[in-house]
């Protein structure tokens, strides 16, 4: 749609960008609500990206998100961070308030919840979550059930360090299992998360015997490219339901388009079946 002189306008900052697929998502929804208004995929060097984020009052654009490799050191520059972001160690998205000043906040933990909510029957109270890896992404998720009320949550790591690092952090009915030990909490779990990079395109993929994990458990692969990963396939295969990862990237983003553009979007498939025709390309 043609930009008037009072369109919105938001990005997102990374280095390299060319392989963010937020500016589709959100050219998306600003078509689909005819909103005046532009998103951006913002090249930003790293020695740039202090005095990048402070131009965007300056510049008059609404805010940005961030990609690999600025979202930890958003925490420091923005003015104030919420405390998703602080507990998760990263900010993915980035306001500018009406006084000039940054809000940074953390979006994954709720785009992990909405998508697990919406696409599978999984409750809080069902029972013990198993959490697979220990990185960024893993933080969010375990961050997400704490608040959503889940009381038992197993973090299995490679490096049982990073994991015990979580669990400390968190509290809350955290424990580090050691990769070799998954069969162990396997067998008591009502929800397993993938969120290691295994199974994603390029990567090794991840073996894992399903047998211990009861077949009404719910399997969430975070990985969406490819979107059938070989672990949610074998978990289809023994009757768990599944859900696949795209629905996290499409929820994430719905916070940052509200406050910059105005509108709370709407994840539907018409979203979906587009991000999936131009993730194959
Ligand atoms: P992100 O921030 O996206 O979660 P990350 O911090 O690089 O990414 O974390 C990647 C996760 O995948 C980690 O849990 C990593 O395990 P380690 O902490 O032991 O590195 C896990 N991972 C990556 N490759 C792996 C492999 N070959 N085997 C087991 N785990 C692997």
């Amino acid at each position: 749609m043609t930009l008037s002189g009072k369109a919105k306008i938001a990005g997102v900052m990374g280095w390299p960008i060319s392989h963010s697929r937020s500016p589709l998502l959100h050219g998306y929804w600003l078509k689909e609500y005819e909103i005046d208004g532009a998103y951006l995929p913002l090249p930003v060097a790293p020695q740039n990206i202090e005095a990048a984020l402070r131009a965007l009052p300056k510049l008059g654009i609404a805010g940005t998100n961030l990609t690999v490799p600025y979202k930890e050191a958003a925490l420091t520059i923005c003015d104030r961070v919420d405390e998703a972001a602080r507990r998760i160690g990263a900010v993915n998205t980035v306001v500018v308030e009406n006084d000039g000043t940054l809000s940074g906040s953390n979006t994954d933990a709720f785009g992990f919840l909405e998508n697990l909510k919406s696409e599978s029957c999984w409750k809080p109270k069902d029972g013990s979550a198993v959490i697979l890896g220990a990185g960024g992404a893993a933080r969010a998720v375990v961050a997400a059930l704490i608040d959503d009320g889940v009381q038992d949550i197993q973090i299995v790591n490679r490096t049982i360090e990073r994991a015990e690092n979580i669990a400390n952090e968190f509290a809350n009915g955290c424990t580090a299992v050691r990769w070799d030990q998954v069969d162990d909490v396997l067998k008591d779990a009502a929800l397993l998360v993938n969120t290691t990079t295994l199974g994603m395109a390029g990567q090794p993929d991840l073996e894992i015997t399903l047998k211990a994990l009861p077949t009404w458990a719910t399997v969430n692969d975070i990985v969406y490219v490819p979107l059938r990963t070989t672990l949610l396939r074998n978990a289809a295969k023994r009757g768990n339901p599944t859900v696949d990862g795209l629905g996290m990237l499409l929820h994430q983003a719905r916070p940052g388009f509200s406050a910059w553009f105005g509108k709370q979007p709407q994840v539907t498939t018409g979203l979906r079946d587009f991000i999936l025709a131009n993730l194959k390309t």
